[in-house]
């Protein structure tokens, strides 16, 4: 099989390539450094990077004109900036669009998609959210511009399967308080922790399942979640375990801040339908991958979408 991957480079992109390429497909790697970094994929015969931007649409139209893949595995998203609106549309708006055009015109057969579960507003009217839940997506650029996407999905036509995800973790997460926990207690620093619980889900089990579905089980809409969600104190619990800290600051517990959901729990039964059951490696687990990557590899990142936590 043939795969362009955007965003190869990243957290998702650069397990769904090695899941690919460990069994012999094809893959064309597109990443613009935004987030991702060079290293997360290991040269090889069967591996083609190019260095450029989805939002380049001759260079999209090209690509994909060329290499003619079988699957899109389209993973790149711009976030780093909650008030870099202009990044954000090019990235997440019209790279989506560019790739959706390029991909009808070349019969690719099958698109997957990674969409956030912000998608669903702040506040979901229900728990665990359902794929049913309204769409209110005006809470943050990212959020409005990753729908986008998804609704181009829906006009294109084409064969699609877009993960509605919460939070993936694991090595090479450059996003959201694993990061930045590891990066302050690496440094003595003391950390906040907000009173909200989240579900964490490893990126290596996200990333069997996009292949999954790359071969072709699937149609439309999943929530990739466990169905069960941790307080995110649990998180930085495992992050000081990982780290075997025995002395270190305490952290400094807050509410939540105006832009900040309680909790986002999605429903994933369609997925464990269409899918069959999922092993979820356990949050120590993934934790413990993912301070032996940035121990190794150092802290690049520690983004996030929402404004109240950039005031550390
Ligand atoms: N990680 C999560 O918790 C989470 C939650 C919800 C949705 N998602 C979605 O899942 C996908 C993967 O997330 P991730 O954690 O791997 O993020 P990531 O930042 O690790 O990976 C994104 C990759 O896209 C690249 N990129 C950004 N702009 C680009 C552009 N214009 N052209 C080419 N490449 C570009 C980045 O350099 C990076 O390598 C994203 O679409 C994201 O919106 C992730």
């Amino acid at each position: 099989m043939k795969a362009l991957i955007t965003g190869g480079c990243g957290q998702v992109g650069s397990h769904v390539a090695e899941n690919l390429l460990a069994r012999g497909d094809d893959v064309l790697s597109i990443d613009n450094f935004a987030t991702g970094r060079p290293e997360h994929l290991t040269a090889q015969d069967r591996l083609t990077q190019v260095e450029g931007s989805i939002a380049d649409k001759p260079l999209v139209d090209q690509l994909i004109g060329d290499f003619k893949p079988d699957v899109i595995v389209h993973t790149a998203a711009s976030y780093k900036d909650p008030d870099d609106w202009y990044s954000d549309t090019l990235t997440n708006a019209v790279g989506g669009s560019n790739l959706i055009k390029a991909a009808k015109e070349n019969n690719v057969g099958r698109f997957i998609y990674f969409q956030t579960a912000l998608c669903y507003g702040l506040k979901p009217m229900e728990q665990p959210v359902t794929l049913d839940h309204p769409i209110d997506p005006d809470n943050s650029s990212y959020s409005i511009s990753k729908t986008v996407t998804e609704q181009y999905l829906r006009l294109s036509g084409l064969d699609y399967v877009t993960f509605r995800l919460a939070n993936v973790i694991g090595p090479r997460n450059v996003s959201g308080p694993l990061p930045i926990f590891f990066d302050r207690l690496s440094q003595g620093k003391q950390c906040f922790v907000t009173k909200s619980r989240r579900d964490f889900v490893y990126v290596g089990d996200l990333a069997r399942y996009v292949v999954k579905a790359a071969d072709g089980t699937g149609h439309g809409a999943y929530h990739f979640s466990s169905g069960t969600d941790v307080a995110i104190i649990e998180l930085y619990d495992a992050v000081v375990k990982a780290m075997k800290l025995n002395d270190y600051p305490k952290p400094d517990v807050r509410e939540l801040g105006p832009d900040d959901a309680e909790s986002i729990l999605l429903d994933p039964s369609r997925t464990f339908r269409d899918f069959g059951d999922v092993d979820f490696t356990p949050l120590e687990e993934t934790v413990r991958r993912g301070v032996e990557y940035y121990a190794e590899h150092g802290v690049h990142g520690g983004y996030t979408h929402l404004k109240h936590e950039e005031k550390k």
